[in-house]
């Protein structure tokens, strides 16, 4: 396999020899804890967000990693094709394997296969809108899919694109939501900023890799306790 786009090899953002480097020259100082109580932050768990009303209860989700496709379908979905990877890590920033990341959004229209989504834009019978994979040794999953749109939910106003995402691990289960760099309704949306750090869920479309150059990729590190 080729090199995946801005993911690491390791979860942890800074090193373990770098936290103890740092916080053992620190302690000494009398500045910090000592470094085992570092290491317990070093990794926040991945802020949760409601599920919201349309995760697709009625219907299995697609384990092909690709919902951009759908047998026996005309071509690929609408919309900017993407990339969405990372890794799933603990908060000891070791990757957290066999777990199960389910993934389910609007469409490239900003509608979501859901009878009770009642936004009059079109569905596209080439999107599958919901789909599973489970993480190997590495912590790593990957989806192709698209850019969904925002769309209108009632008194709420508009909700920014966002994909949503269920991770369950042995232990643990996170409920969140992923939001996409610039979109206008980010700034306005009630979930989004209900959160102590709204940026950490928000992601930057990177460009296409030369394996898939008609794919934008977005890299969207999960953090539970696995
Ligand atoms: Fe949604």
């Amino acid at each position: 396999m080729g090199a995946r786009k801005g993911i690491q090899e390791e979860c942890q953002p800074v090193s373990r020899r770098a936290i103890l480097k740092a916080s053992a020259a620190m302690f000494a100082a009398g500045i910090l804890p000592p470094a085992s109580a570092v290491f317990a932050k070093a990794l926040e768990r991945t802020q949760d967000q409601i599920l919201g009303p349309f995760y697709p209860i009625m219907s299995e989700p697609d384990r092909s990693g690709d919902l951009t496709r759908v047998s026996g379908g005309s071509g690929r979905a609408k919309g900017q094709s993407i990339i969405v990877r990372g890794r799933v890590c603990n908060p000891d920033g070791k990757p957290v394997s066999g777990a199960e990341v389910e993934i389910w959004q609007a469409n490239a229209a900003g509608r979501y296969a859901h009878p009770d989504d009642t936004n009059p834009a079109p569905l596209d019978p080439n999107f599958q809108g919901f789909g599973a994979v489970t993480t190997g040794p590495d912590g790593f999953y990957q989806f192709k899919t698209i850019k969904p749109l925002h769309y209108p939910a009632g008194s709420i106003g508009i909700r920014p694109a966002h994909i949503h995402f269920d991770v369950r691990g042995r232990r643990d289960v996170l409920v969140t939501q992923m939001y996409f760099e610039g979109d206008p309704y980010n700034e306005k949306d009630s979930f989004l900023q209900s959160v102590l750090n709204p940026d950490a869920l928000i992601v930057k479309l990177l460009p296409p890799t030369a394996e898939e150059p008609e794919f934008m990729v977005a890299v969207f590190d999960i953090v539970f306790r696995g």
